[in-house]
């Protein structure tokens, strides 16, 4: 499972890249109103931080099919190579993914909440499809079982096409997925900073250092 950065904030990317493996960043138009800045201002600064191998995600804001295709070529043609147009995937959206996809533009299909939103995107030609786990989780239905059920379409039909899942609250939720073997996770910082913060972890690593000093003396290390 690929593990990616739901956010705008420069800062937090440049230090989670530093010390996890991440494939990149997904935002939204909500992501980026939060940084206050222009949007293809923040956008090719992220570009710049994650290199260009690595995914980013851009989402189209015109509302009818004819001006997410522009969006959508925009998008990719500023933020370059490995750049995925996230489309929302309403019936407008789904007739933006059939040109975009026929014309060789990534797509990204975002918004959604049902297995079957995921397989039309798929089979408009997206190559990633973002299940919004916590939402759904929040409307009393089951967001990690509707992405694995979207991965299970994905596999039974053969399509060229993975889950990127989206929208985490907690831990738990990206676990279940990295154990079903989704494609990808777009985690928050907030949030993946916490897949590995455990206060028993700190306390064995912390016996493991006083242990050695009393050997040793305080502050020697193995080098
Ligand atoms: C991703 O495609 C979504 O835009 C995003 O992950 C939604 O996250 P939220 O539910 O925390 O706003």
């Amino acid at each position: 499972m690929k593990l990616l950065i739901d956010d705008a904030d420069v800062d937090a990317i440049t230090r989670l890249i530093d010390y996890y493996p991440i494939d990149g960043v997904t935002t939204n138009p909500s992501i980026l109103a939060k940084s206050g800045r222009q949007p293809f201002d923040v956008l090719k600064e992220i570009r710049a931080i994650i290199g260009p191998d690595d995914e980013l995600h851009a989402q189209v804001v015109a509302r009818d099919a004819a001006g997410m295709i522009e969006d959508a070529k925009r998008i990719v043609g500023e933020l370059g190579p490995n750049t995925f147009a996230k489309v929302p995937s309403v019936p407008e959206g789904f007739k933006a993914m059939k040109a975009l996809s026929a014309a060789g533009v990534p797509i990204t299909a975002t918004a959604i909440y049902t297995p079957l939103q995921a397989f039309i995107a798929a089979k408009s030609g997206a190559s990633y499809a973002a299940p919004y786990i916590n939402r759904i989780d929040n409307m009393g239905y089951d967001g990690v079982a509707v992405a694995c059920a979207i991965h299970d379409i994905f596999r039974a039909n053969d399509f060229d096409c993975d889950v990127l899942a989206a929208s985490f609250k907690n831990s738990q939720q990206v676990l279940e997925l990295a154990r079903h073997g989704v494609g990808a996770s777009t985690v928050a910082s907030s949030v993946i900073d916490g897949l590995v913060r455990n206060s028993a972890i700190d306390a064995a690593v912390d016996a493991f250092t006083a242990d050695f000093e009393g050997l040793v003396g305080a502050g020697r290390t193995m080098a």
